[in-house]
C-alpha cells in the first residue's frame, strides 16, 4: 500500500516495521475526534481562503461519510496506513480525489494527534465525572442508611475508638470529592487546543487557530508551537488523577475484603457481586473488591510508564510519544469499569449491624472516653491516661471489659470514678459526645449529609457545564 509520506523512499517498508510502527490497532479509538478535528480544520482552511470553498465542502461531506461508515462497521483499518490519521485521510482521498489531498495543508500528524487526544480526554473526563458522581452518591446513600450503625474505628488495624459506619464512609466520600476536584484539573489541562502548531514550527499559511478552537469548544489555545506537539503532561495529569482515585478505591476494597471475612463478618456482598470457588463449595469470594485493589497496580504502572517515556525526550515530537495511548486508554477503561461496578456492589451489600455493634461493645475502644471522663472530673489528661491504662491491664488480667469492672475495683485506681462512668463507656454515648468539628457525633454527620447533598448538586452543575463544552 502506498504511503502518504512515500515520496523520498525507494523501497517498500519491511513488514515487521509496518507492524511495529503502527498504532492503528489502538488509536482507532480516536476516530470520532480525528474526523471532527479534520472537519474543523477543513472548514477553517476554506474560511481563510487557503483551500477552495468547494474543496472544503467536499472534504467535510467525505469525512462525514467516513464517520458513518466507521460507525456502521463498514471501514477496514489498514496496518500499512499506520494510524487513524492516515487511515482516514487515505480513504478520504480515495473517495473524493484531489480535494482530499488538500486536507493536510498547514497540519502535521504531530499537532493532529495532540488535538485528537485533547478532545478524547475531554469526552472521557465528562463521562468519568458522571460515573464518579454516581459512585459518590452510592457512598453517601449507604452512609446515611448507617448513621447509627456503631463499629470500632481502627488505627494500626487495632480497635481504636467507637465510630459509625457512616463516619467511616464519609471519610471516603470526602476523598472522592477531592478526586472530583482533581478531575476538573485534568479537564483544564485537556481544554487547550494544539492544532496549528504543525510539525514543530507552525505554518506559513494564514490559518486561524482560534476559529478551530471555537468550532471545537476549546477554552484555550497553545501559544507555543513546540510545546503543543512535545508535551504529554495532560496525559500524566489524567494518570495521576486515576492513580489517586484507584488508591482510594483500593483502600476501601481492602477494608471490604477484610470485613467480608468470617473473622470480621461485618458485611456480606450480594450473591450477584461475589464469586465462588471451582473446588471449595462453601466459598464466596470478594473478587470485585480484590480486582479493584489489583487493577490499581496497573494504573500506577501506566503513570510510571508515561513519566518514564517522557523524561528523556528532546523537544519536540518523537515517536516515543505514541506510547502515550495504550496505558491511558487502559486507565480510562479501568477507572470507568471500577466506578460502575463498585456503586452497585456497595448499594447491594448487607451490613451486619449486630456484628459491628458486638465488636464495639466487647473491646477496649471506649478507653479514651474513660480517660476523658477523668479529665472532666479534674485529672490532667496524662495522669488520666495512666490510670485508665492500669484499669485496662487489670481488666485484661481478669478477662473482663471496662464496663464489667465494679465501682469498688475502679476506686482502687482513682477516687474520681463514680457510677456514672458506665454512661461514659456506652459506645453510643462515646460517639455522640465526639462533637468536635469533623468528629463522628451523630449531629456532626447529620450536617455532613446535608453538605454532601449540596456538594453533589454543585458537581452535577459542573458536569452540565463540561458537557456543554464538549
Ligand atoms: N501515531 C502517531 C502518534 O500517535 C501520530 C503522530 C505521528 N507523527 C510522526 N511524525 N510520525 O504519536
Amino acid at each position: 500500500m502506498a504511503k502518504l509520506w512515500g515520496g523520498r523512499f525507494s523501497k517498500n517498508t519491511n513488514e515487521l516495521v509496518d507492524a511495529f510502527n503502527a498504532s492503528i490497532d489502538f488509536d482507532k479509538r480516536l476516530y470520532r475526534e480525528d474526523i471532527r478535528g479534520s472537519i474543523a480544520h477543513a472548514g477553517m482552511l476554506a474560511k481563510c481562503g487557503i483551500i477552495p470553498a468547494e474543496d472544503g465542502e467536499k472534504i467535510i461531506a467525505g469525512l462525514k461519510d467516513i464517520l458513518a461508515d466507521i460507525e456502521a462497521g463498514n471501514f477496514s483499518f489498514e496496518v500499512a496506513l499506520e494510524d487513524i490519521h492516515m487511515n482516514v485521510e487515505a480513504r478520504l482521498t480515495e473517495r473524493i480525489g484531489a480535494a482530499g489531498a488538500r486536507l493536510h495543508t498547514a497540519r502535521s500528524r504531530n499537532d493532529q494527534v495532540a488535538l485528537d487526544m485533547h478532545m478524547y480526554m475531554k469526552r472521557e473526563v465528562a463521562e468519568i465525572a458522571e460515573l464518579l458522581i454516581r459512585f459518590e452518591k452510592a457512598v453517601l446513600t449507604v452512609a446515611k442508611k448507617h448513621d447509627k450503625t456503631l463499629m470500632p474505628g481502627y488505627t494500626h488495624l487495632q480497635r481504636a475508638q467507637p465510630i459509625t459506619l457512616a463516619h467511616h464512609l464519609l471519610a471516603y466520600f470526602n476523598m472522592l470529592q477531592r478526586d472530583f476536584r482533581r478531575l476538573l484539573g485534568v479537564w483544564e489541562g485537556a481544554d487547550m487546543m494544539p492544532l496549528g502548531a504543525g510539525a514543530i514550527a507552525g505554518t506559513t499559511f494564514p490559518i486561524d487557530r482560534f476559529d478551530v478552537a471555537e468550532q471545537l469548544n476549546f477554552g484555550k489555545v497553545y501559544c507555543n508551537s513546540m510545546d503543543a506537539v512535545s508535551d504529554r503532561d495532560y496525559v500524566i495529569e489524567f494518570l495521576s488523577f486515576a492513580s489517586t482515585l484507584m488508591m482510594h478505591m483500593s483502600r476501601l476494597s481492602e477494608e471490604l475484603c477484610l470485613w467480608s471475612s468470617t473473622e470480621f463478618a461485618f458485611i456480606e456482598f450480594d450473591d450477584a457481586f461475589a464469586t465462588g470457588s471451582s473446588m471449595m463449595p462453601q466459598k464466596k469470594n470478594p473478587d470485585i473488591a480484590e480486582l479493584v485493589r489489583g487493577k490499581t497496580g496497573r494504573v500506577y504502572g501506566h503513570l510510571m510508564g508515561m513519566l518514564t517515556t517522557a523524561k528523556g525526550l528532546p523537544l519536540t515530537y518523537n515517536k516515543d510519544l505514541q506510547e502515550d495511548k495504550e496505558g491511558f486508554f487502559d486507565a480510562v477503561d479501568t477507572v470507568k469499569f471500577t466506578l460502575q461496578v463498585y456503586a452497585d456492589m456497595l448499594l447491594t451489600m448487607t451490613v451486619n449491624v449486630d456484628k459491628m455493634a458486638e465488636a464495639v461493645s466487647k473491646d477496649f475502644s471506649n478507653a479514651t472516653d474513660l480517660a476523658d471522663y477523668l479529665v472532666r472530673k479534674g485529672l490532667p489528661f496524662r495522669q488520666a491516661h495512666e490510670v485508665v491504662g492500669k484499669c485496662v491491664a487489670y481488666a485484661i488480667l481478669n478477662g473482663k471489659f471496662l464496663p464489667e469492672i465494679s465501682i469498688e475495683e475502679y476506686k482502687k485506681f482513682s477516687e474520681l470514678f463514680e457510677e456514672d462512668l458506665l454512661v461514659a463507656l456506652e459506645p453510643y454515648n462515646c460517639v455522640a459526645a465526639r462533637k468536635s468539628y469533623g468528629g463522628p457525633a451523630f449531629t456532626e454527620n447529620a450536617k455532613q449529609f446535608v453538605l454532601g447533598d449540596e456538594v453533589l448538586a454543585e458537581q452535577e452543575a459542573k458536569l452540565a457545564e463540561l458537557m456543554a463544552k464538549l
